[in-house]
């Protein structure tokens, strides 16, 4: 038996390769950094959905674009006691309403849903009508408008598609193994996705992002960084943004993030400070997980950066784990299509280690 699967080999794929050794990712034969910040979202679904849906345009653009608009009647039943929900769990809501299937037009309507229910929910729960998408708009420019009804730059939509390109996929993470074993059974792709956003809900997955603003605000300058992490950890705390199952180093991502943050800071103007209040808690995060746990490699994920990124396009922190659904709901796709062509019923074995058997009363 392996605690947690640590280990385990539960599914062949062609989407992506995640070498913990070697802190490298590679999506359908790219690394991940070299698809980051040159290539749009909708270029990565394709990449994803390649040979999964036949009739799938080589380019997605029009059809998302489509699907956005489609799925925005759904937010008609978003209310107030809805909207003020955790946005995760409002927007899972008005998911779960759409009908299962296993097309294509199925699959473009739920990369379409984290997309615009996102925004609706974060508008009503500030008293605000919702936006109706703009189909001839970029996924992500689009994204941004719906959320701040403001004109969007280039660069700000670009740095968006690098952050949703950059976790389009990832191996057998939690949500994508959660996205296959629903599959696996044939229930539908609306199912799946169900399945994948509740486990990437979860502050030790995709939740962990709105907690790393938390604690950067916690720690308000670089010189209380340390007493602040050192009290963290000797309170039991995790610290939000390091630590991995499989890298053993730095997470590849982490960089492709952080390079994304720096070209939106010069593109905008932006004042550096955060960025570099930011590697100050990173350093002194770093330095102190090696003192606690000499015998486990503990280096910075995908979430530290992230945050960095989301809170410098002007997203809330409450929306961060939507925002990794938008992107990852793609590869959640494309898996429970792979599985659904390929894959068994998806039941391991659990060892028994209740009471003996004894007679009812
Ligand atoms: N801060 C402090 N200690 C840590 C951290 C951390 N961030 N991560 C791991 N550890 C410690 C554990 O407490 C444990 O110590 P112990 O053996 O003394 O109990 C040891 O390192 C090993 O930890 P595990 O829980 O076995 O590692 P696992 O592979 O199960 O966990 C995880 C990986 C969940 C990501 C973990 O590192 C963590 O909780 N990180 C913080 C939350 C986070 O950043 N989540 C986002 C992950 S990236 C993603 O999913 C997109």
């Amino acid at each position: 038996m392996s605690e947690g699967l640590e280990g385990v080999i539960a599914a062949r794929t062609v989407l992506s390769d995640v070498d913990g050794a070697q802190g490298r990712l590679v999506i359908r034969g790219y690394a991940v950094e070299d698809l980051a910040g040159r290539t749009r979202y909708e270029e990565a679904a394709h990449l994803l959905f390649d040979g999964f849906f036949d009739d799938a345009p080589s380019d997605l653009a029009a059809v998302l674009g489509e699907a956005r608009a489609r799925v925005f009647a759904e937010v008609g039943a978003l209310d107030d006691g809805l909207a003020r929900r955790d946005p995760v769990e409002a927007m899972r809501a008005l998911l779960a309403r759409l009908p299962d299937g296993d097309d294509l037009r199925t699959a473009l309507l739920l990369i379409a849903a984290p997309a615009v229910f996102t925004p609706a929910v974060l508008r009503v729960a500030a008293g605000e009508a919702p936006i109706a998408p703009d189909p001839a708009l970029s996924h992500a420019a689009d994204i941004l408008r719906m959320t701040r009804d403001a004109p969007v730059t280039d660069a700000e939509a670009a740095a968006l598609d690098a952050y949703l390109v950059t976790v389009c996929d990832h191996g057998l993470n939690a949500s994508t193994f959660a996205a296959r074993v629903v599959a696996s059974t044939r229930a539908g792709l609306t199912s799946s996705v169900l399945a994948g956003l509740s486990a990437l809900k979860g502050p030790l997955h995709g939740g962990a992002p709105g907690p790393v603003i938390d604690m950067l605000d916690a720690i308000g300058t670089p010189e209380n960084a340390r007493p602040w992490l050192e009290r963290a950890l000797a309170r039991g705390d995790r610290l939000m943004g390091f630590g991995h199952r499989i890298y053993r180093v730095r997470d590849p991502r982490a960089d492709a993030l952080k390079a994304a943050v720096r070209t939106l800071a010069s593109a905008t103007g932006a004042a550096p400070g955060r960025l570099a209040f930011a590697e100050a808690v990173e350093q002194a995060a770093l330095e102190i997980l090696r003192e606690h746990k000499p015998d486990r490699p503990l280096d910075t994920n995908v979430e530290f950066y992230t945050a960095l990124l989301l809170e410098a396009l002007g997203l809330p922190p409450a929306s961060f784990t939507c925002v990794f659904a938008m992107g990852r709901v793609a590869g959640w796709l494309a898996h429970a299509r792979e599985q659904l062509a390929g894959g068994r019923l998806i039941r391991p074995q659990s060892v028994y280690v209740g009471p003996e058997v004894r007679v009812a009363a």
